[in-house]
């Protein structure tokens, strides 16, 4: 019994600590990778992001989006390592950007790529931090969406906020999803020419289709949630859906419930998965308690 206790309380802190997100373990970098790094950088990325990383290479004129000025810190410094040794590797569109970024993971091993963040890290201004990186968050079973939409790149990288695109948030029910048209106000002009992601959206303008957006989060049709008096009580959006900006596919992690049982029956209480009424009441008892507000704990008012 012990045992079992013991072993179950192993595993629920390994959970808990994995739940959403790690920090980053981003190692300041060695003299040996930044030499590496920038020697790979003349021969494969200046023809392009030119020769001091502003996106001024020889070729860039080319280019409908034109290669990312990779000095500029406040862009580049919120995107995890992973997404940077991606988009070398695999090329712009595996991260939904254009394809004018070529992917060089015929010529280049994971180890060269990570020498290469490591040197695009040194040219940022502001300076790249490692103490605050953040690793990309990914999300077993996120569904595909219809277009390769991604919220690392517009509430990390460019730090669009949240409420930009789910406006109704404050005042509604529902937090709502950005129409076609809203989407149309930056993409009439960013990306449209040369980004087939971003053309899709085009596409559904022209025919007159809203895009068919799958749902993610989702409680019973017998439950009542609404978004306006959790945002008016300033319960952070990530406390429920994780931190979405640095998710490149948004998924609900609702948790294991079968480990969650198992851990009911030695005993222990474990925090329930996120979604399910143990985790809305917890959350209303406890802010009852520490915060003076009146989050309901009858039935009546989540279920009518
Ligand atoms: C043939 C031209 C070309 C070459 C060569 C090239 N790039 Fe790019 N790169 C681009 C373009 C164009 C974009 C912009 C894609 C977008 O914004 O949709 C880009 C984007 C990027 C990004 C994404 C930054 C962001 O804004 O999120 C990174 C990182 C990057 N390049 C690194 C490199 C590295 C490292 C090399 C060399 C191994 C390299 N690129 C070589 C054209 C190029
Ligand atoms: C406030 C301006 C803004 C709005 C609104 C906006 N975007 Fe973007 N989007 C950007 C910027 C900036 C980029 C980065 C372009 C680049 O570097 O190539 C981008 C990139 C993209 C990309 C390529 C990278 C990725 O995310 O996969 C797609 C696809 C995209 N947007 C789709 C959409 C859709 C769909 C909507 C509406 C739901 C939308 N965007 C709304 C500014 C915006
Ligand atoms: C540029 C527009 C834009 C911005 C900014 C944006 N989102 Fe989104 N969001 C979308 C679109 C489009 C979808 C639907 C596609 C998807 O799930 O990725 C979505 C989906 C979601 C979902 C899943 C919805 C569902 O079906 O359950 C959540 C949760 C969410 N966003 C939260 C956030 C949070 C939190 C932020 C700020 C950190 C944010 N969003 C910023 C456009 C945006
Ligand atoms: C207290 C927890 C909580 C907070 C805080 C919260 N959400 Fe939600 N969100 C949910 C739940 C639960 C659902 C599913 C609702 C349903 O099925 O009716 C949801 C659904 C959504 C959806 C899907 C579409 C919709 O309108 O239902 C989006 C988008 C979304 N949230 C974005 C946000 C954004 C952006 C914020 C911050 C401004 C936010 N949420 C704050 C719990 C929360
Ligand atoms: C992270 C904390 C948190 C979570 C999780 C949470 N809530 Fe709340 N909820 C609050 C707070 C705080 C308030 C009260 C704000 C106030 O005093 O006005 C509240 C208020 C409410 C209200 C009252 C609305 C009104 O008009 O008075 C309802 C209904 C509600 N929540 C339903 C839910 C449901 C259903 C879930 C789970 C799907 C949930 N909440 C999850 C924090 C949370
Ligand atoms: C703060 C919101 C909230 C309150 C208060 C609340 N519930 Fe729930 N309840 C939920 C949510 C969300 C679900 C759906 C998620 C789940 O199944 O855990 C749910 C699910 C249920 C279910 C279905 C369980 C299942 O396994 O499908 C029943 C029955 C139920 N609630 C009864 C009650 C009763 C009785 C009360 C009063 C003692 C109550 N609820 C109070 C939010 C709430």
């Amino acid at each position: 019994m012990w045992a079992g206790a013991a072993a179950g309380l192993v595993v629920l802190v390994a959970l808990a600590s994995a739940f959403w997100s790690r920090t980053g373990t981003a190692a300041p970098s060695t003299s040996r990778e930044l030499a590496s790094g920038s020697r790979l950088y003349v021969t494969h990325c200046a023809v392009c992001h030119g020769e001091g990383g502003r996106g001024d290479g020889p070729s860039a004129a080319g280019f409908a989006t034109k290669p990312s000025d990779l000095t500029d810190g406040r862009l580049m410094n919120p995107l995890p390592d992973e997404f940077i040794v991606n988009v070398i590797l695999r090329g712009g569109p595996a991260e939904g950007l254009s394809p004018g970024m070529p992917p060089f993971g015929a010529y280049l091993g994971e180890a060269q790529a990570r020498d290469l963040t490591a040197y695009l890290r040194s040219l940022a201004h502001p300076p790249f931090r490692p103490e605050a990186a953040r690793a990309l968050v990914t999300v077993p079973g996120a569904p595909r969406q219809p277009i390769f939409f991604s919220h690392l790149i517009h509430a990390g990288s460019f730090q669009i906020d949240c409420q930009h695109c789910h406006a109704d948030a404050r005042r509604s029910k529902y937090a709502g999803l950005p129409s076609v048209e809203r989407c149309l106000g930056c993409h009439k002009i960013i990306g449209a020419q040369d980004n087939p992601e971003i053309a899709k959206i085009q596409q559904y303008a022209s025919r007159g289709e809203p895009i068919p957006w799958v749902r993610v989060f989702k409680v019973p049709e017998f439950t009542y949630f609404p978004h306006k008096p959790h945002v008016r009580a300033a319960v952070a959006c990530q406390t429920c859906h994780g931190p979405v900006e640095l998710m490149r596919e948004v998924g609900a992690r609702t948790g294991p419930r079968l480990l969650n049982d198992l851990a009911n029956l030695v005993g222990l209480r474990p925090a329930p998965p996120p979604l399910t009424m143990g985790w809305c009441i917890d959350c209303h008892r406890q802010s009852n308690a520490t915060r003076d507000t009146q989050a309901p704990l009858d039935c009546i008012a989540c279920h009518h």
